[in-house]
């Protein structure tokens, strides 16, 4: 069989499992098995595929066909520049939360050493992003899943971020600290626990329960970020799709100023912020 014929193949079989882009998932997988990337798998259309290859390439087609995330798949995924290791351990990292990082880069851009807690690392994202992208930056990192730590430690080491990122294990809701940070930044899990039966099977079935069911934890973060900011320091959130202005709202009536809602690439009101005075 050519690669030509193998993308149409697992493309056919991903639809058929009702992969919402069979044909790019598709490409995806055949270029991961012969180590190239989409444009490889063009120019190399018409070569055979060795039968060690379309051996893998049906084990991987049919945990797709499954429905298990692609990032879970293929075992990596980009978010800005990194290529971060993802497993069911960890949420699979999103383009709205490159928004979140994007806010937060521009909010610490004039700090030499800017001092900054993500709540929730989960597979290291934005905690790793933030590193790479200020060098000056110094990062503590919580989370309460000790497997998604052991996951975000391996990306750190992979990225050379070790140094900087301060991996801590931590339940949020027993606070956040005394005022140290410049910055905190989460993307909390903020899926009411009534809403999951109709999320697509990828998110349902793959991806971790307490990385997604959360209520009021929005809440307690902007409450407890209140003691844990330094006068001036900023607070950044990711909102579930629609929650934007409420909880733009939320921060104000807490005493935050200068709120603002940042829309995602898809033009949903995705990523708040707002600045802790005293
Ligand atoms: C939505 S995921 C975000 C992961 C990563 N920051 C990202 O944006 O891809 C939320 C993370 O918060 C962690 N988490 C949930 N409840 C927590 C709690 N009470 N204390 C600390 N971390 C918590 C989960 O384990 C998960 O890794």
């Amino acid at each position: 069989m050519s690669v030509a014929d193998a993308v149409r193949e697992a493309a056919a079989r991903l639809e058929q499992a009702g992969c919402p882009s069979p044909r790019a998932d598709a490409e995806q997988l055949v270029a991961h098995v012969l180590g190239t990337s989409r444009t490889g798998v063009y120019a190399d259309g018409s070569r055979e595929l060795g039968a060690r290859d379309a051996a893998r390439l049906a084990a991987l087609v049919g945990r797709r066909a499954a429905r298990e995330p692609l990032a879970y798949v293929l075992g990596e995924w980009g978010f800005r520049r990194l290529a971060l290791q993802v497993d069911p351990r960890v949420l699979v990292p999103r383009p709205e939360t490159e928004v979140v990082v994007e806010r937060c880069l521009a909010l610490i851009r004039g700090i030499e050493r800017p001092h900054v807690l993500d709540v929730g690392v989960g597979s290291g994202a934005i905690a790793l992003a933030i590193a790479d992208e200020h060098p000056g930056a110094d990062v503590v990192a919580f989370d309460n899943s000790r497997d998604a730590l052991l996951v975000a430690r391996a990306n750190a080491e992979a990225a050379g971020l070790l140094d900087r990122v301060r991996l801590v294990e931590h339940d949020l809701m027993r606070g956040l600290g005394p005022a140290q940070y410049d910055l905190v930044v989460s993307n909390p899990p903020y899926v009411d626990p009534g809403e999951i039966d109709a999320l697509a099977p990828e998110v349902r079935d793959w991806e971790p329960r307490r990385a997604l069911i959360g209520s009021g934890v929005t809440e307690g973060l902007a409450d407890g970020a209140r003691e844990a900011l330094r006068e001036g320091g900023w607070l950044v959130l990711e909102a579930a799709d629609g929650r934007g202005p409420e909880i733009a709202e939320l921060l104000a009536r807490l005493g935050y100023r200068n709120v603002q809602v940042t829309r995602d690439l898809a033009d949903r009101e995705r990523v708040v912020e707002g600045q802790w005075h005293l």
